[in-house]
């Protein structure tokens, strides 16, 4: 028996964007996200400085998000907040506004896991993925191979050992010199590099499992750019960013296919901030035709962090009952099937 569950407000504070959607299982009526640009002159986001500015961003978000969407509190029907894995003093700003809401709206609340919530980027505005399927979650803090068999079932198959993808796109772009985050910078250079132009490891791309590893790539460009010096020009730039892109990549695109065909899964998609990539986009969709599997990937706007895919997979545990009560806390090392 599912509740009746129509208009869902969705907030996610765990890392340097502060954001809230209103939405319904069908509709993406709001979400807006605040960016928070004094991370820039650090190239890199500071948790304090973090927690601070969603601290002030969190309530005029909000009420934007009611505006935009034209509904008032009194229209909700539930509550979803992201309470982990992220930074604790970013996550306990929006876990304790809502806490608040829920108490004095009396509405129901769910803790929303930020893996779980890239997963369902994928499932706004009324898109569906058939069940089982494998999911790609690469952002600048995970990635991770998920065995998704039904609403709100995961099975992680393997994950990153150390740095993440993202992580490894954003050190790549800052020993280049370039702003951050880096990931769109860089794939925006690539599109005009040789991508086999350098040499690069695949890092465990025999490991005959689903682990991946980004530490060893990172520090590979490292010692490229000690030995070569300066960077040359414009192209010699753009074929770095082409071939690290290539390398990192590629390992993504073989796994994943892997893991599809293991599993016998058809469906494929791709989540977390590092899905905006051209390259992985178009790689994967041309070796997933292939093997006749299919990729699904969210519209930019859904890839990165964002309250609306929050909102989406809390409406999957509102409908069920399956809520939070008022000892909600925010968790940074949040696994994705740990119980709250
Ligand atoms: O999902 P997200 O917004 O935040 C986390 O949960 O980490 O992902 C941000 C990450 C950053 O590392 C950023 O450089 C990367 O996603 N990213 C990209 C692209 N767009 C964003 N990486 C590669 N190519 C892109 N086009
Ligand atoms: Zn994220």
């Amino acid at each position: 028996m599912k509740n009746k569950i129509n208009y869902v407000l969705g907030v996610e504070t765990s890392c340097d964007e502060t954001s809230a959607s209103v939405i319904t299982s069908q509709k993406v009526l709001s979400n807006i996200i605040s960016s928070q640009t004094v991370h820039l002159q650090f190239g890199g986001v500071v948790p304090e400085l973090a927690s601070r500015a969603h601290l002030k961003k969190v309530i005029p978000i909000v009420d934007q998000a009611l505006e935009k969407a034209e509904v008032t509190f009194a229209d909700l029907d539930g509550l979803a907040v992201t309470n982990g894995p992220g930074l604790i003093g970013a996550l306990l700003v929006g876990v304790n506004y809502l806490k608040g809401l829920s108490l004095t709206l009396d509405l129901p609340l769910v803790g929303v896991n930020h893996i779980e919530g890239h997963i369902y980027g994928n499932f706004l505005n009324g898109q569906e993925i058939p069940f089982p399927c494998i999911a790609l979650v690469v952002s600048g803090g995970h990635t991770l191979l998920v065995l998704v068999s039904d609403h709100l079932k995961y099975k992680i198959l393997g994950q990153t050992r150390d740095d993440a993808v993202g992580e490894a796109f954003d050190k790549v772009a800052k020993l280049l010199d370039l702003p951050y985050p880096g990931g769109p910078e860089v794939d925006r250079l690539a599109k005009s590099g040789k991508d086999d132009a350098i040499n690069f490891p695949r890092s465990m791309l025999g490991s005959k499992d689903f682990s991946f590893s980004y530490s060893g790539l990172k520090t590979a460009v490292s010692n490229y750019l000690r030995e070569a010096g300066l960077v040359k020009d414009e192209q010699h730039l753009q074929n770095i960013c082409a071939s690290f892109q290539k390398a990192a990549i590629e390992v993504l695109v073989i796994k994943t296919i892997e893991a599809a065909r293991t599993y016998q899964v058809r469906d494929i998609l791709l989540a977390g901030g590092v899905a905006a990539n051209s390259l992985l986009r178009k790689w994967m969709s041309e070796d997933a035709e292939k093997y006749h599997l299919k990729v699904h990937f969210p519209p930019l706007e859904y890839c990165t962090d964002n309250a609306a895919m929050i909102a989406r997979a809390g409406y999957e545990y509102l409908v069920r009952n399956r809520i939070s009560d008022l000892d909600l806390n925010a968790y940074p090392a949040l696994t994705l099937n740990q119980k709250n």
